[in-house]
């Protein structure tokens, strides 16, 4: 059981239930790989904002350095899907006539707008990181929102793929109409657009199927609930194509909780451990115990980092 081969990899998400520690096991695997020597960036992209909270410094868009070789950044949902639509005006006015955007706006807001500004914004943010860190950073690790929505982001690539496709074709029958009417052959703005976005969407599906570069690991507490979730999630994206590399289980209450109380929940957690190494098997990379104090700063993380790394 150990967690420490994902020091390989060049991207790591950390997914799972809301509430079961994934940014707590994201900021410690971050924390110990840059302590191994490994140049870090942590990404989040939960509105939690919990990272500046955990690390106790203000973190934000722009960005911070945590420890030596850790830096991190967490991006604001809502500002970016902002960002992103003004950044899109820009870039058109730049290419085309007012009159030609305004017949456009309907393709061009069905590129853009769909399946969702806010995912779609918060992907191009994704590609945008991953193309800027590729050569500045060892690993980037991605703290993820809940569950459903980081599985909602991970699909996208594709779907975004085959939605250009399809715009792409109305485009060049369109342009194929026009051609035939003006006589003449156009080098089509909108149309190089739409195939930039569709080459970039292609780019990042590789890079998100990509076992060798890419890890997803799942956080999950000896819950009936979280296990459910986990389940769901990673067949879901099993059968998109990305891989999961592995599973941590947190919050297990160790043998030395007295009580009544607590021998009754250790029980219980009992049941569930047994089911998770049924269910997940060799997917489990660690088992973190419950701490009897709140999980923060640099020496907390610490200790999470050792049972998350350090297993036998
Ligand atoms: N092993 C642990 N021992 C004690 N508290 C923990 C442990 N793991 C997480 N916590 C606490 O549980 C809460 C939720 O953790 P968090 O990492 O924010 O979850 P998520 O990001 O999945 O929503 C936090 O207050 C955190 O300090
Ligand atoms: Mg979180």
């Amino acid at each position: 059981m150990n967690a420490s081969h994902l020091f390989d990899k060049k991207y790591v998400f950390f997914g799972g239930k809301g509430g079961t520690g994934k940014t707590t096991c994201a900021a410690a695997f971050s924390l110990k790989a840059s302590r191994m020597g490994k140049k870090l960036l942590l990404v989040s992209t939960d509105p939690a904002h919990s990272l500046s909270d955990i690390f106790d410094k203000r973190i934000g868009p722009k960005g911070a350095q945590l420890a030596e070789k850790l830096f991190a950044l967490e991006i604001d949902p809502e500002a970016e899907s902002k960002k992103y639509m003004e950044g899109i005006k820009r870039q058109l006015s730049g290419v085309v006539s007012n009159v030609v955007v305004e017949a456009l706006q309907k393709q061009i807001d069905a590129a853009y707008m769909s399946p969702g500004s806010e995912e779609a914004a918060i992907f191009d943010k994704f590609i945008e990181i991953m193309e800027q860190a590729e050569d500045s950073f060892d690993i980037v690790v991605f703290d993820t929102a809940p569950t459903g929505h980081t599985l909602r982001l991970l699909s996208l690539p594709k779907l975004l793929d085959l939605w250009m496709d399809s715009l792409i074709e109305k485009r060049k029958k369109a342009l194929k109409l026009l051609e035939r009417a003006s006589g003449t052959k156009s080098d089509d703005p909108i149309l190089r657009i739409l195939q930039k976005r569709k080459d970039m969407f292609e780019k990042a599906w590789e890079v998100l199927s990509d076992r060798d570069k890419t890890a997803f690991v799942f956080v999950v507490t000896p819950e009936r609930l979280p296990i459910f979730e986990t389940e769901r999630a990673l067949k879901y994206l099993e059968n998109s194509g990305i891989s999961v590399a592995g599973i941590v289980v947190n919050s297990i209450i160790p043998s030395e909780a007295d009580g009544t109380f607590m021998e009754k929940r250790r029980e219980l957690q009992k049941k569930y451990l047994r089911e998770i190494r049924e269910k997940f098997g060799d997917k489990v990379l660690a088992e973190i115990e419950l701490l009897d104090n709140d999980v923060w700063g640099l020496d907390g993380l610490c200790t999470i980092a050792d049972m998350l790394v350090l297993q036998k």
